[in-house]
């Protein structure tokens, strides 16, 4: 069976290698890929962009594609499950509709309100003049995000009075494109982040592993925001109690809410979760995709294949089936170009991924190129490598162990991810 994967990022070069550990596949090809998937066995890139679906449609029919996943929110907001799916392509992705729930933070409220869904008190503004009256009146800490998608970059948690109007006055600046027709102003929330990622075939979700990802760029979660820095799998923060709270209290009235406006929802639900001091877990935001660099750590671990559990999705019987996953965890440390997430230098030659490779660990490649035979950074986050252990503690040490023999010019990567679990903190 082929499939194909659309996205070039780190999330993508694992969903491929995912999908290939699989017996049923033989081929992917991915959707422009990167230089890991171009160096994956059995993996072929195609000069495609993600926003050509005639073209990707074409393709899959003509070879017989039987799966299409697709990786980044932008395409599943722009309508490309529906239109494949049109075509008579099976897509693992959220149709259009469904994928508001991460292209409209405004939209994802409502939801949660609607399904009495745990988050933070937030309110909606179409004017900046609105918005600034209302951080007057609420103070600080208080977080701003910009409605739309915004690349990661559209949520300020603001200290001071001034780095809020700042933000909101950037979202209504224009600086987001379709991000700066609202604002959502929320208040600010203590306590651990959880990524759960579940699946569903929009009646039945399953939750896969839980992880955590560390966001800020610096180290002790200092700095500004990333797209990622690493995460690992399990977390101990989401234990089974919390898992059957985030089932019962989250996922399930989310599923029933999308269903009950008619949505079908199929594909991946992320829930990022703050648990609260009291143990309270409260939903910051829903994506409508995997995590990254979330799935690097997560679907390592899954002992199921990735093609039935997207299939079983797809098809509408995932009741049917029970998740089996590996023994053990996994931790992802995201190797960036310094500057990242400002601006940072591309082409430097990466050397060291197959002695990476050789200590055990999983090199993903996220922003990278072949250029001749060599690999090169083309992204600001550049390879997430994966390390598995019977701990997460040593899953880190393997992570870390792996990155002492990779090298390219102006490396940068957090050393202390992980450091909740290994403090105990
Ligand atoms: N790691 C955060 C995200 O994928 O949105």
């Amino acid at each position: 069976m082929k499939a194909l994967v659309i996205g070039s990022g780190g999330r993508e070069h694992t969903l491929a290698w995912s999908l290939l550990q699989s017996p049923r596949i033989t081929e992917v090809f991915c959707v422009p890929g990167n230089g890991g998937t171009a160096r994956l066995p059995h993996c072929r890139n195609l000069a495609m962009a993600p926003n050509d679906f005639e073209g990707i449609a074409r393709f899959a029919l003509v070879n017989n594609l039987e799966l299409v996943v697709v990786g980044p929110e932008q395409p599943l907001a722009e309508g490309i499950a529906d239109y494949l799916q049109d075509q008579g392509l099976k897509v693992f992705g959220p149709c259009q509709a469904g994928a508001q729930i991460e292209a409209s933070k405004a939209w994802a409220k409502a939801l949660m309100t609607e399904a009495r869904i745990p988050t933070a008190q937030a309110e909606v503004f179409d004017t900046e003049s609105a918005a600034l009256a209302y951080l007057e009146q609420q103070g600080v800490p208080i977080v701003v995000k910009a409605n739309g998608l915004a690349a990661g970059k559209g949520v300020t948690v603001a200290h001071t009075l001034a780095e809020a109007v700042e933000a909101v006055t950037e979202v209504f600046s224009g600086k987001f494109g379709e991000a700066d027709s609202q604002v959502v102003i929320e208040d600010f929330m203590t306590g651990q982040e959880a990524s759960v990622l579940a699946v569903t075939d929009g009646q039945t979700i399953v939750p896969l592993m839980p992880a955590q990802d560390h966001k800020a760029i610096g180290e002790g979660d200092t700095g500004p925001n990333t797209g990622g820095m690493g995460a690992y799998a399990p977390t101990p923060v989401m234990t089974p109690d919390m898992m059957a709270r985030v089932q019962s209290e989250v996922l399930e009235p989310a599923i029933a809410t999308l269903r009950s406006r008619g949505i079908d929802y199929r594909g991946v639900l992320y829930a990022g979760l703050m648990i609260t001091p009291a143990g309270e877990p409260k939903v910051v935001e829903f994506n409508c995709r995997f995590g990254d660099p979330e799935t690097q750590a997560v679907l390592p671990l899954l002992e199921t294949p990735l093609d039935t559990v997207m299939l079983a999705c797809i098809g509408g019987q995932l009741d049917a089936l029970e998740l089996q996953w590996k023994p053990g965890a996994a931790a992802c440390v995201v190797v960036a170009a310094e500057g990242y997430p400002d601006r940072y230098p591309k082409g430097m030659e990466i050397v060291g991924l197959d002695a990476a490779a050789e200590t055990g660990a999983l090199v993903f490649q996220a922003g990278t190129r072949l250029k001749g035979d060599s690999v090169v950074a083309d992204g600001g986050r550049v390879l997430g490598v994966t390390g598995l252990g019977d701990t997460v503690e040593a899953a880190i040490a393997n992570a870390y162990a792996a990155i002492d023999k990779i090298c390219f010019e102006n490396m940068y990567y957090r050393r202390d991810i992980g450091y909740r679990v290994k403090d105990g903190v």
